[in-house]
């Protein structure tokens, strides 16, 4: 027999929308599941979301075979500036299909780790910049680490140098992509009339666009017009211009490379910038795992700079990253739908065709039944010595599932361990305020608001 799904009041005209925090969304999904559940339904003037918040029920909404992905309502704002790009795209569009087969090995392992030297480069400008500043220097880690991962990514995927740090403000290309992301997530919680009426904003939100797409081209031509130029083989526009999709024998189209480049670097930097964050933060709330991480970096590298082997050999900073993951996920909800209507909860609840379900994955990856009674707590032990082989299939969810799951998934964690490495083995870290307690601001990401540290240069022979 079916349930209904409980709903909170809804209020004329605006239906649940003043139940969710416009700054943080998530912090809502949250607070709901206190008051309602596993699942409850949300309407959000002319859009119903079922929000679902229990491994049970996550585990049910994995099966490709009974739903797919949702583009949902900021997804599609997004859309707007890159199409069909891989982030944005329905799992029915060609070239979504077509990217897909042609992406997946360039994102593979071997791929990933000639990326290595693009990404020591750019954690080494963040290193210098620690350095020289030194300790006077209030550090917004969240705004150096977006540097960090903008610039990496932008420089293994199509061999240009954003040059973040060498600029105090953001750079035109990181200013228009964060403008635009913000304003993205207000009009898609925002009536359409209402955004209409905002002539300058509406304004700003195109030329946003049109500068991020025209940067974007311009790379793609210049490629074209010299493709041996130095440094510019083997990143991934160099594959994206050359491979050929087996199954269909085309090639990708140049706005699909141009849409595909801008979604990384989207889809890329505040995701990866954001771990950067939460791990600082819950490293230093933390400090009998800093002392254990500290041990391990000292063990590995002593005063070498980090090298691709060292990696594996650093199980405990993976289990920090892991942890925080799991704690923090950055893509802190997901939408699927069902591909017919359908129940949940083995039979429990009815869901239509016109329901997207949201997956609060920050609840999920607490859920007491796989994580136990001290979920809320951070604890990296439990991803270590083979417990987190042994979790049940897609308890640990940060990077989606299935064939929509995330294509960069390799990329970030190389990225972030190599990062984690040489930021604890280079600098004590401090909180500027010692009773900084975290408080979270979500666009396309989750990131802490108002936290800031200062970096100390070690020395490791005191
Ligand atoms: C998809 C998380 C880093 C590129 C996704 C999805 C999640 C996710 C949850 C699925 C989204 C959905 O179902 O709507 C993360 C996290 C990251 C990270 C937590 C870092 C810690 C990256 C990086 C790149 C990237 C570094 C690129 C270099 C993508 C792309 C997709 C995606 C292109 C869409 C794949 C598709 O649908 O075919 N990511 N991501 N991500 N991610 Fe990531």
């Amino acid at each position: 027999m079916t349930h209904p799904v409980p709903q909170p009041r809804k209020v004329p005209f605006l239906g649940n929308l003043t139940s969710i925090d416009r700054e943080a969304p998530t912090n809502s999904y949250m607070l709901l599941y206190q008051q309602y559940g596993e699942i409850f339904r949300l309407d959000l003037i002319g859009r119903t979301v079922v929000v679902i918040s229990s491994y049970n029920l996550l585990h049910e909404v994995c099966d490709d075979k009974r739903f797919s992905k949702a583009v949902v309502a900021h997804l599609k704002e997004i859309g707007g500036l890159v199409h069909d790009g891989l982030f944005t795209a329905q799992t029915e569009d060609k070239n979504w299909g077509i990217a897909h087969r042609l992406l997946m090995p360039v994102f593979g392992a071997a791929a990933i780790r000639d990326m290595f030297p693009a990404m020591e480069d750019i954690i080494s400008q963040l290193v210098n910049k620690w350095e020289r500043f030194g300790p006077e220097y209030l550090i917004d880690p969240a705004r150096d680490y977006t540097k960090l991962t903008l610039d990496a990514i932008s420089l293994a995927s199509m061999s240009y140098r954003m040059n973040s740090f060498y600029s105090e403000d953001m750079v035109p290309f990181v200013a228009a992509m964060n403008r635009f992301l913000s304003e993205s997530q207000l009009r898609s919680n925002r009536p359409r009339l209402a955004t209409a009426a905002m002539i300058s904003t509406q304004a700003q939100f195109e030329a946003d666009a049109k500068l991020m797409t025209d940067i974007a081209k311009s790379i793609v031509q210049k490629r074209k017009a010299n493709p041996t130029a130095p440094g510019a083989h083997n990143d991934l526009l160099d594959r994206m211009l050359t491979a050929v999709d087996t199954k269909s024998g085309e090639k990708m189209s140049d706005d699909s490379i141009v849409d595909n480049l801008i979604t990384f670097l989207i889809a890329g930097h505040e995701t990866t910038s954001a771990m950067l964050t939460f791990v600082t933060y819950e490293v230093l709330k933390h400090p009998e795992v800093l002392l254990k991480l500290r041990a391990e970096i000292d063990e590995v590298l002593g005063d070498r700079m980090v090298s691709l082997e060292d990696l594996p050999k650093m199980p405990y900073t993976l289990a920090v990253m892991r942890e925080t993951l799991r704690l923090r996920p950055p893509a802190s909800t997901r939408s699927v739908h069902p591909k017919e209507a359908t129940t949940l909860g083995n039979g429990k609840y009815f869901v239509t065709l016109e329901d997207n379900i949201l997956v609060n994955v920050t609840q999920v990856h607490r859920d007491p039944e796989v994580w136990g009674d001290d979920g809320d707590l951070f604890k990296p032990e439990r991803m270590l010595d083979g417990k987190f082989e042994a979790l049940p299939p897609n308890a640990w969810h940060p990077f989606g599932f299935g064939l929509r799951a995330c294509i960069g998934r390799g990329f970030a964690l190389q990225e972030a361990q190599m990062a984690v490495a040489t930021i604890f083995q280079r600098f004590d870290l401090v909180f500027d305020d010692p009773s900084y307690t975290l408080r979270l601001k979500q666009t396309v990401t989750i990131k802490p608001v108002g936290f800031y540290i200062r970096a100390y240069p070690r020395n490791r022979s005191a």
